[in-house]
């Protein structure tokens, strides 16, 4: 069974059908891209994934449960993490705190007596901390724990956000356009701890992005978007191949 299925799926803005019809099955454990041209809609799927849109019509499926009923604390809570095109961390917050806030909202809500708020004991506090530096240090942001995130460089804070949904556990994480604005360096080592993440932490991955390297070297699976519809899917090499995202696509990049 799928991990995410998208069925039928349409999201219209008044006469702009962003989304039209889509199918899309995401396998557990994969890295799976989806791509097109600026405006085809991509973002909306994860706004539609996320429960920030409410779409027209369709479905979508997370581990066979319809997230169409769900809220988007719901999503969160059910296992699906992700990122944002234009980053959203706490700016005044250090990197930590930032890991720490998003563990905090996720996990305490689960256990009884937080909706009193009464104190949390130094032992969870100190697991949280923990679980934090753990991935910290798996994305190689051990060392900036303490930093506020504003002092860093931009291939920085996008693995803050990484290692932020990461510290909810997800089994899905949705990636918007995650090498936007990087340098050819923090792009290879962003390629590295996708590859990572995807490894080390069991978590499926559906990528939204442009770079054709990262794309085409990371994904088992691809999806091309048009005009909200998708036009192909298939191995990296099959849509490499196909004539339509040549023509719609690939033909400007390469
Ligand atoms: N909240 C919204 N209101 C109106 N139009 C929107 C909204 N979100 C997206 N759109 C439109 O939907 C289309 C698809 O946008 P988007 O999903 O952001 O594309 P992509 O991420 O592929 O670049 C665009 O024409 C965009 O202007
Ligand atoms: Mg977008």
């Amino acid at each position: 069974m799928a991990l995410l299925e998208i069925s039928g799926l349409v999201q219209a803005f008044g006469g702009l059908v962003a989304v039209d019809q889509l199918d899309l099955s995401v396998e557990d454990g994969r890295i799976f891209g989806l791509i097109g041209p600026n405006g085809s809609g991509k973002s909306t799927v994860f706004n539609c994934i996320s429960r920030f849109y409410q779409p027209q019509s369709g479905g979508i499926r997370f581990n066979g449960k319809n997230l169409l009923k769900m809220k988007p604390h719901q999503v969160v809570r059910i296992g699906i993490a992700r990122t944002f095109q234009n980053l959203e961390l706490f700016e005044n917050l250090t990197v930590l705190e930032n890991l720490l806030v998003a563990h905090h909202t996720h996990f305490r809500s689960k256990l009884p007596g937080c909706a009193l708020n009464l104190p949390r004991s130094r032992r969870e506090e100190r697991a949280a901390r923990e679980a934090a530096l753990e991935i910290l240090r798996l994305l190689d942001l051990a060392q900036y724990a303490e930093e506020k995130v504003p002092s860093l460089p931009l291939g920085m804070r996008r693995r803050v956000e990484m290692a932020r949904a990461l510290v909810t556990r997800p089994r899905l994480i949705l990636l918007d356009e995650p090498a936007s604005g990087l340098n050819h360096r923090e792009i290879d080592h962003l390629t590295e701890t996708l590859r990572d993440v995807n490894d080390r932490f069991k978590v499926t991955i559906l990528l939204v992005e442009h770079n054709m390297n990262i794309v085409m070297s990371l994904c088992e699976r691809i999806a091309v978007m048009n005009f909200g519809k998708k036009i192909a899917e298939g191995t990296p090499e099959e849509v490499r191949s196909h004539p339509e995202v040549v023509t719609a696509y690939l033909g400007e990049k390469k």
